[in-house]
């Protein structure tokens, strides 16, 4: 794997997500990444350069921080880095594979997107997941009864959608965690009500 390669797509999505939002998203595609080259090390064989560059970029043409079309953020940062059409069409299939919506909940047809899929994912589990819904609650004004909600409309159903072995051996834990803070959560709650 070209490690100069991986390295100016971090130094691209410093610069790309500091212009954009509050660098929250930075620090999350560095995680996706992460957890991406934990879960391909254990999941080969797989294209590694196709992970960790899918992983990195997999958030460079979100719509709701970029208004892009046909990848047009990630495929930039590819032609300058001259890697030709058809991996750089790999890649971008790959980043459209993992995005639910784009990909209407359809499972990621390739390995490396998967993966990456899985890293994601990851990323909504466990002490950051919990982090991240309150983060993104009290930004929208949401109350912590309405970010709770989300643990049970979305966040446990993550474990059983996993797509790789490691990736369902990692989710696992990070949900019983989940489980274990909601448990905590509504033991404190109710110990409220009992005093009112
Ligand atoms: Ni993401």
């Amino acid at each position: 794997m070209n490690n100069n390669l991986t390295s100016s797509a971090i130094a691209y999505i410093m610069v790309l997500f500091k212009e954009n939002s509050d660098g929250h998203d930075f620090d999350h595609s560095m995680r996706v990444y992460h957890n991406a080259m934990v879960i391909a090390e254990c999941e080969q064989p797989c294209d590694m350069e196709v992970v960790a560059l899918a992983s990195l970029l997999h958030d460079v043409d979100d719509h709701k921080l970029f208004d892009t079309i046909d990848n047009f953020n990630a495929r930039s940062f590819l032609k300058t880095n001259n890697i030709d059409k058809s991996r750089a069409d790999m890649i971008c299939q790959a980043i459209n594979e993992v995005s639910f919506s784009k990909n209407k909940g359809k499972t990621p047809s390739t390995i490396e997107a998967k993966i990456v899929q899985d890293a994601d994912r990851l990323d909504a589990l466990g002490a950051i997941g919990i982090a991240r819904t309150f983060a993104y609650g009290g930004k929208h004004g949401r109350s912590l009864d309405d970010s709770m909600k989300h643990f049970h409309d979305k966040l446990l159903l993550l474990k059983d959608m996993m797509n790789t072995d490691t990736g369902k051996r990692l989710a696992c834990e990070r949900h019983d965690f989940l489980v274990l803070f909601l448990n905590q959560y509504k033991n404190e709650v109710e110990c409220t009500n009992e005093i009112q």
